[in-house]
């Protein structure tokens, strides 16, 4: 039996849904766009007004907010603004503000506030350089370009946004993987891995071993090569020749860093890259911070040779201080048949074939990185770039350095406390000192370096991260808030001191 159908029904809801203001269940579309925004804009500006003293993190005395149903008639996004404001954003911590100096967490300058908000806005779907579409993509590349004279990369280089370093890694080192097959004449893409890939690393992040899981060449098929003597996190040179020599002349993938996660120590590029001269390799660098060090005049030294690299990860929501998600590859030109190999729409007409010579002119997205859609996530840091400038990177960065050495240098002379590792750049690692420990009867050293730093995160005042430094447990500072001052060093200091207080008394 057939219902009959209310052939008025359908365009009721319809209306319904396009004509009511913001307050009415059923709507989609606010007649007042106006109301809307203004109230979103003072929830943002009250937050961001009042960042600085935001909690950085939460005590769990606070209960959690329920999970709800779905509800059958909506509530309205008026309610549903209370609702968030009431029982989940009491939740969110202040991590973009200048004292949340935990993993390595950057901020949001106001230039990337804006290019991000409209982002949302304009919802685009970022794919082709040219063609009726938008221009999205084109602005990407511009975007690219900027990031490349920013941190003194030549334009050999062609690169591309993605979600963060991991899925940077991933681009980088999936094409390697091509590359690699191809130098043995086979087409991986294609056919799948069926050999082992020889990877060579010395202090990789954990993100590429993940990228080697997920590329299926095995997180456990890493030759690891020694690290260097005298407190240093980079590759010995001496190991990483005789591990070359000992593949007889295979090619293989080298992954190195700009910037390792405790120390932010640098591999020797100058080295690594007169080996391309005698040896046949794919060379990967994972800057996803470190590689900011270009901006500084005084740092730039640590980046010496990077250009002849392969690949370069770099990651914009750390010291770009752009919003999350936001990662950037760069690959060399030369390659990007090996880009387009791993990452084309075979068996999708629709989503247009390129093939040879065209690849670069007729450039698309779609076809040289994991995602197909993607969001317009380069506007954020086109904004930021072009309203900052070289001299403002370069302010953030030296800003950052100075931060570190301030809060290190105070940190060494506390009998309390200890460095654990050398402060490089913008990282420091410390722990507390056997006098303290004995002062605040805390037997073992792991546990109470724990218990300590949750204390001191348990305040709000200041977020640190855990770490291990050769064998030891540690707390990890990482500096790249464009906003971090003196003042918040200062403020740091003192809750330290507190926290310590806490122990003895
Ligand atoms: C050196 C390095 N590489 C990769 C990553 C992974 O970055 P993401 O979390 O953006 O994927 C990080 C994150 O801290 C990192 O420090």
């Amino acid at each position: 039996m057939s219902v009959a159908k209310d052939p008025n029904k359908d365009s009721k809801i319809t209306e319904s849904l396009l004509s009511t203001n913001f307050n009415n269940p059923l709507s989609f579309a606010p007649t007042d766009w106006e109301g809307l925004l203004n109230q979103i804009k003072e929830d943002a500006r009250q937050y961001l007004e009042a960042m600085r003293e935001h909690p950085v993190s939460v005590g769990a005395a606070l209960p959690l907010p329920a999970f709800q149903r779905l509800p059958e008639n909506g509530l309205g996004l008026q309610q549903v603004l209370a609702d968030f404001k009431k029982n989940w954003s009491p939740h969110l911590v202040g991590s973009s503000g200048p004292r949340y100096v935990g993993f390595v967490t950057g901020g949001v300058t106001p230039a990337a506030l804006a290019g991000d908000w409209l982002t949302t806005v304009w919802d685009q779907n970022t794919q082709a350089v040219t063609g009726q579409g938008d221009v999205s993509a084109r602005l990407e590349l511009a975007t690219i370009g900027l990031l490349r004279e920013l941190l003194g990369l030549p334009d050999s280089l062609i690169g591309g946004f993605v979600t963060g370093a991991t899925m940077s890694n991933f681009t980088c080192l999936g094409t390697a993987r091509q590359w690699w097959g191809a130098q043995k004449g086979l087409n991986i893409a294609l056919d799948g891995l069926r050999q082992d890939i020889a990877v060579l690393t010395a202090t990789a992040h954990s993100s590429s071993i993940k990228c080697l899981s997920m590329l299926g060449m095995g997180s456990q098929n890493l030759t690891k090569v020694k690290v260097s003597k005298g407190d240093r996190e980079i590759m010995d040179m001496e190991d990483l020749i005789d591990k070359i020599k000992q593949l007889n002349g295979q090619p293989f993938i080298l992954i190195s860093s700009a910037g390792t996660v405790n120390t932010v120590d640098f591999d020797d590029f100058e080295q690594i890259g007169a080996l391309k001269e005698k040896y046949n390799f794919w060379w990967h660098i994972d800057g996803a911070f470190g590689a900011f060090a270009a901006c500084s005049p005084e740092h730039r030294h640590l980046v010496k040779g990077w250009e002849k690299a392969d690949s370069i990860t770099i990651d914009g929501h750390k010291w770009l201080n752009v919003p999350y998600d936001s990662g950037i590859f760069f690959i060399q030109k030369t390659h990007h048949l090996a880009t387009y190999n791993t990452f084309r729409n075979s068996n999708a007409p629709y989503l247009g074939e390129i093939s040879g010579d065209s690849l670069l002119e007729k450039f698309n997205y779609l076809n040289f990185l994991p995602e197909n859609s993607r969001r317009f996530r380069a506007l954020p840091a086109w904004f930021s770039l072009n309203s900052y400038g070289k001299r403002g990177y370069q302010a953030i960065v030296e800003n950052s350095i100075a931060q570190a050495k301030s809060l290190s240098d105070w940190i060494e002379q506390q009998p309390e406390l200890e460095l654990v590792a050398p402060t490089r750049l913008n990282n420091i690692c410390f722990t507390l000192s056997a006098n303290s420990r004995d002062s605040i009867h805390l037997e073992d050293e792991n546990k109470s370096v724990e218990k300590f730093l949750y204390q001191l995160n348990l305040e709000g005042k200041v977020f640190m991260s855990p770490t291990v430094y050769r064998g030891r447990t540690a707390i990890r500072a990482s500096f790249v808030n464009w906003q971090t001052s003196p003042a918040d060093i200062l403020h740091i200091q003192t809750v330290i001191m507190q926290t310590l207080g806490r122990y003895k008394s």
